[in-house]
This record gives C-alpha cells, sequence and structure tokens, in this order.
C-alpha cells in the first residue's frame, strides 16, 4: 500500500505501467532470482561522487551533459560502436568546457537503454497487429508475431551486454583513449573534413597550445590525473521492474539501497504516476535520478514529484529533464522553474529536446528537424534567464555513426535522404556532425 515501508519489492503494491505481458510467470521468476544472484554493474561509491558532481549542477556550477542512444542494441556490441558513441560525447564535453566555460558532467544514456515504452501495445504489420517493439531486453524488434513476444531470458542477456559495454567504457576512459592529448584523435574521418569538424579543431588545436604552454611553464602536467582521466557515468530509463529490482542492492558502507543498473536512472514520460511503481522504486534508492516533465506536467504536479523523490531536498539526487516540444516550450517552462525555486527544491534541470519533437515524415518514418531541437534549446535557456535560475543540462538522443535519421543540420539532410543511412532500432537520433554542430550552439547560449 501507499505509505507503508519502502523496500525493493514495495513497488509490487502500486501499479506498474508500461510493463511487457510475460507469457510466462515462473520464468520471470526464475531469471529475477539469476539476476538477483548477479554482482552490481556499479557500485554506490561511484553513484555518490555522480551526485556530489550533479550538486555543482544544482548550485549553478557545472553543466550535465547526458547523451546516447534512444534504444541500445543487442546486435551492436562491437568495441567501435562504443568506442565512436564516446568519441561523440567527449567531443560535445570539450566543446561545451572551451566554449561554454563551465565543468561538464558526463552522462551515457548507455550500458543499460535496453527498454522502451511505448505509446500503442500493437503495430499493424501488412495484415496483422503484432507487439510493439519494447527494446532488446523484451523483444526482437524484427516485425513478425514471434519475434515480438517477450522473453524474460533477454533481461539476462541485457544485463551482459550492460556488462561489456561498461567494461570498455572504464578502458576507454581511464586507460588513455580519454587523455585531453586525444583530443585531435576523437574528430572522426567523416567529421573532420566538415564546417563542424574544422570548428572543433581549432578548439583541439588551441588546448594543445594550452598543455604546451603549462608544460613550458613548469607544470608537470603528467601528475594531473584530470588531464588523463575522464569521469563518464552510465543511465538508462528505469523500466522494467523485475530487472531494477533485481539488481537494487544494499550498500555495505552506508546502509542504503542503490540500484546498481546504472549510476544514474530516470523515470519516463509514461511512468512518472505519483501512486506509480517505477516513482515508488526510484523513491527508495539513492543513486541520482531523473523524471521526464511532458507538456501535461503542471507547477503542483512537478513539485510533488520533488517532495516524492527528493523530500530531504539534496542537491544532485533529482534531475528534472524537460521534453516539452518546440512550439509550447517558452509558455510552459518558466512557471515549472520558478515553481521550485520558491519551493527550495534543488532541481538540476536539463532539456531533452528530442522527444517533444518527433513527428512522422511522408516516408513513414520516424525523424526530428534540428531547427526545432535548437528552438527548444533556445526556450529552455531563455525561460532559465527569465526566472533567474540555471539551464543544468541537455540530454540527447545521438549517435558517433553518420546516420540519416534527423532532418537539417549543416549536412541539411532532407526528408527523401533519410532511408539512405537509418539505422536506429527506435526514436531517430543525431549524427556525429549534428552532435557536434549541436554543442556548439549550447555552448553559444551558455556563454549569453
Ligand atoms: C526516451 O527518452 O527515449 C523516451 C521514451 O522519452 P520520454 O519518456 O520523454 O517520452
Ligand atoms: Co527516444
Amino acid at each position: 500500500m501507499p505509505g507503508t515501508r519502502w523496500s525493493p519489492q514495495s513497488w509490487r503494491s502500486h501499479p506498474a505501467a508500461q510493463q511487457p505481458a510475460w507469457p510466462d510467470p515462473a520464468e520471470l521468476e526464475r531469471v529475477q532470482k539469476e539476476l538477483a544472484g548477479l554482482p552490481p554493474l556499479v557500485f554506490a561509491g561511484e553513484a555518490r561522487r555522480l551526485r556530489q558532481q550533479l550538486a555543482a549542477v544544482a548550485e549553478g556550477r557545472a553543466f550535465l551533459l547526458q547523451a546516447g542512444d534512444c534504444a541500445e542494441s543487442f546486435d551492436e556490441l562491437s568495441a567501435d560502436a562504443i568506442r565512436d558513441k564516446l568519441k561523440v560525447v567527449l567531443q560535445m564535453a570539450v566543446v561545451l568546457t572551451y566554449g561554454g566555460g563551465v565543468p561538464v558532467i558526463k552522462v551515457g544514456r548507455i550500458a543499460g537503454q535496453f527498454a522502451k515504452p511505448r505509446s500503442a501495445l500493437t503495430e499493424r504489420v501488412g495484415e496483422l497487429d503484432i507487439e510493439s517493439f519494447r527494446g532488446h531486453m523484451v523483444n526482437d524488434d524484427a516485425p513478425t508475431p514471434a519475434a515480438r513476444r517477450a522473453d524474460p531470458r533477454r533481461m539476462i542477456t541485457a544485463y551482459h551486454h550492460a556488462t561489456a559495454t561498461l567494461n570498455l567504457i572504464r578502458a576507454f576512459t581511464k586507460g588513455g583513449f580519454a587523455d585531453l592529448s586525444q583530443v585531435h584523435a576523437w574528430n572522426q574521418q567523416f567529421v573532420a573534413s566538415s564546417e563542424e569538424g574544422r570548428r572543433y579543431e581549432q578548439i583541439a588545436a588551441e588546448i594543445d597550445a594550452a598543455l604546451r604552454f603549462m608544460a613550458a611553464c613548469g607544470i608537470d602536467l603528467q601528475a594531473e590525473e584530470t588531464l588523463h582521466q575522464v569521469d563518464f557515468y552510465t543511465s538508462h530509463e528505469a523500466l522494467i521492474m523485475e530487472y531494477e529490482e533485481a539488481l537494487t542492492r544494499r550498500d555495505s558502507l552506508s546502509g542504503d539501497f542503490y540500484d546498481c543498473s546504472a549510476h544514474m536512472l530516470w523515470i519516463g514520460e509514461r511512468t512518472r504516476q505519483l501512486d506509480g511503481a517505477h516513482v515508488e522504486l526510484l523513491a527508495g534508492v539513492h543513486n541520482p535520478v531523473g523524471c521526464k516533465i511532458g507538456p501535461s506536467a503542471g507547477p503542483d504536479e512537478v513539485l510533488a514529484l520533488c517532495e516524492r523523490l527528493n523530500p530531504q531536498r539534496v542537491p544532485g539526487r533529482l534531475t528534472l529533464i524537460t521534453r516539452m516540444g518546440a512550439d509550447r516550450a517558452a509558455d510552459l517552462l518558466p512557471p515549472l522553474f520558478a515553481a521550485a525555486r520558491d519551493a527550495g527544491h534543488p532541481v538540476v534541470w536539463t532539456c531533452d529536446p528530442m522527444h517533444g519533437n518527433t513527428f512522422t515524415s511522408d516516408g513513414g518514418r520516424k525523424t526530428r528537424r534540428f531547427d526545432d531541437i535548437l528552438v527548444e534549446l533556445r526556450a529552455f535557456f531563455d525561460a532559465h534567464h527569465q526566472v533567474g535560475t540555471w539551464p543544468g543540462g541537455i540530454h540527447v538522443e545521438l549517435t558517433g555513426d553518420d546516420v540519416t535519421e534527423c532532418l537539417g543540420g549543416f549536412g541539411d539532410i532532407a526528408e527523401d535522404q533519410l532511408h539512405l543511412r537509418y539505422t536506429t532500432t527506435c526514436d531517430p537520433r543525431l549524427n556525429a556532425r549534428q552532435s557536434i554542430d549541436l554543442a556548439f550552439r549550447v555552448a553559444e547560449l551558455l556563454r549569453a
């Protein structure tokens, strides 16, 4: 019952939206037991460290860059794909740090982003209505009834994919690849030859010069750890209850519970019901948590979420990710920012300019316009300026590949080009060039 003591299982007495129709409850239970016996993916101390870094964002001294796939795919576990995604995020962070003049906290939608909420239960394929694709943690994206059947064993596969991905991320970010002396190496061939790539090269050259200058001044750059490693955190939407429950563990140091499937978890727009299972589970874990805030959420609802998810008003604990759409952001955002400020809630406000701006193109593909994304971002910055609050970050869907999924940008992708390299398993992502272009625009907004 709501109001009773929290435990990793207490979500079970709350309605859980967006859960798959698991065909075999006994198999689901076996899988959950197996998962509960596997090691945690992240450690409580790491989640605490991210929480502390996000506190600096809540206080207006840092910026959060949260980025990655809409849905990770089981078919894309190559070192190259992970490295290329990491490269783009590192490049964006360099542009934002150098151009915006603020420390940037880097959080990937990665190593666990395998489950998707869906607006419709079924999808029409030819003459058939088949179950919707819910992410590789649940079913397969192939358009057949058999492929779409929910299979709990996929949660185990998701766990192992997340482990392998995280292992590689740790190696890349701590083992030299993220060293600031590698700043040129992150500029991929197909980006380097473009306008955005050249702008990036210029910053990279300036960073090189600054490093040489510091070395010439006698500063021991080798000893300065922050020049050689980056903190890169993982996050995903906490959607499938059994998976998240199984990875929720008690930290032996603090005695507190952490959802050890990722450093940060967020609640989606479709599952943020105040009395729902998702809010209940994340209310009790001590990770930094996020919650999507769409156009239907007014100030009262936002404050209720703040009270429920961060009653102690701990800075860095709660990130609210607004996704209003380009047309509505300017009107809807200021009252929300003002309400949280007036109530004394230390919210990390970030802008997801993707999910309010999705539409289906004439050719039947889901897409987004780069210009709409910019309009929503500008409205987010303007609204904060107006209210006197801090635009804490951005939340975007991107890939390191040269895909054609979002319209516009410097490459000016047109509707009739979407089919050329459209590979997403769910929502349309910015490609590497569009992502870096976006980082330059956000850096300008940060400076202004
Ligand atoms: C997402 O982030 O991929 C997503 C489904 O977003 P939202 O919950 O905001 O619709
Ligand atoms: Co998405």
